[in-house]
């Protein structure tokens, strides 16, 4: 689509062909995160390919302090509301920390639920090691699964952290091989995130399958960023790796100050805002007030 505001009816749904004909062409792949209708319609506007309603609404709309204690039912709601505003760009489902870790079974009744319950193309779901037999069992089932390796935030605490990673020769090759277990796994995609830019160039170089990266360079096949990051809808500090393309919470806020300070001072609503009734009507209304004591009166 060229413009950002004018919806182009005749583009296409975008496809695992899609996004892998991309890759082949070297064309970026645009992904960002949604977690609502209103989000998704714009989203969907401007033409983005891939969206994610990631288990990051935990931070961005339910406020909790981390992504460990957003549910299954909890994401199912929000990624429901965004599948009703999409039509072209994949979905994908972010498989919540708990839903998926403790068996093949677990995780591919949780990738169904995501699928049959809120419409999603796909899943997502974090980690190497153990992560990678789930994500075979979830391809195997029929589900396409992205990856997600370097800083996964599910797990930060044992990474030490919401910081980095990568920054050591060991822990390099420990997110290289993570990468490429995941693309043997029968990943469609893989996220990347916070990782060195060199390390990022090495991994590139065996990746088959589509590589979308978030703090992790540009030689990525395409980018991802959290809306409400990228739009500032909150106050809290961001990672080095967003740019801020707009700030909505100073025009929110600056939208609700004004509407607050309006009705105090009765500015609004005006005349504009209101209803009428025929002046006919309105003296029928006065000659008969209903009365507590009298019957209604038969108009
Ligand atoms: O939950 C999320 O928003 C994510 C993206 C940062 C990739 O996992």
């Amino acid at each position: 689509m060229s413009s950002g505001s004018i919806p182009d009816p005749d583009r296409k749904a975008v496809t695992l062909t899609t996004l892998a004909e991309r890759k082949a062409l070297g064309e970026p792949i645009v992904m960002i995160t949604a977690y609502d209708h209103p989000s998704a319609t714009v989203v969907e506007e401007a033409g983005v390919d891939l969206v994610l309603v990631g288990d990051s609404a935990a931070n961005t709309v339910l406020g909790y302090t981390s992504t460990v204690p957003v549910t299954v039912d909890e994401l199912l709601m929000l990624t429901r509301a965004v599948r009703r505003g999409l039509r072209t760009p994949m979905l994908i489902g972010d498989l919540p920390f708990g839903s998926y870790e403790a068996s093949d079974e677990q995780a591919i009744m949780t990738a169904q639920r995501f699928i049959k319950e809120a419409g999603c193309d796909a899943v997502k779901l974090e980690g190497g090691g153990t992560s990678v037999a789930r994500a075979q069992a979830i391809v195997r089932a029929g589900i396409p699964v992205m990856g997600h390796v370097g800083l996964t935030p599910q797990t930060a605490t044992s990474l030490g952290g919401l910081r980095a990673q990568g920054r050591t020769a060991a822990r390099a090759s420990q997110v290289m091989q993570d990468a490429m277990d995941l693309q043997a796994a029968g990943c469609f995609a893989v996220v990347f995130e916070a990782i060195p830019a060199q390390v990022t160039d090495l991994v590139m170089e065996h990746m088959e399958i589509v590589v979308i990266g978030i703090g992790a360079g540009s030689s990525t096949d395409g980018q991802v960023l959290v809306l409400h990051d990228l739009l500032a809808v909150h106050h809290e500090r961001v990672a080095k790796f967003v740019r801020q393309f707009a700030d909505v919470r100073s025009e929110t806020l600056r939208g609700v100050a004004a509407y607050t300070a309006a009705v105090r001072s009765r500015e609004f609503p005006g005349p504009e805002h209101a209803y009428s009734i025929p002046p006919e009507e309105l003296d029928r209304l006065r000659a008969h007030p209903p009365r507590r004591d009298a019957p209604a009166y038969d108009w």
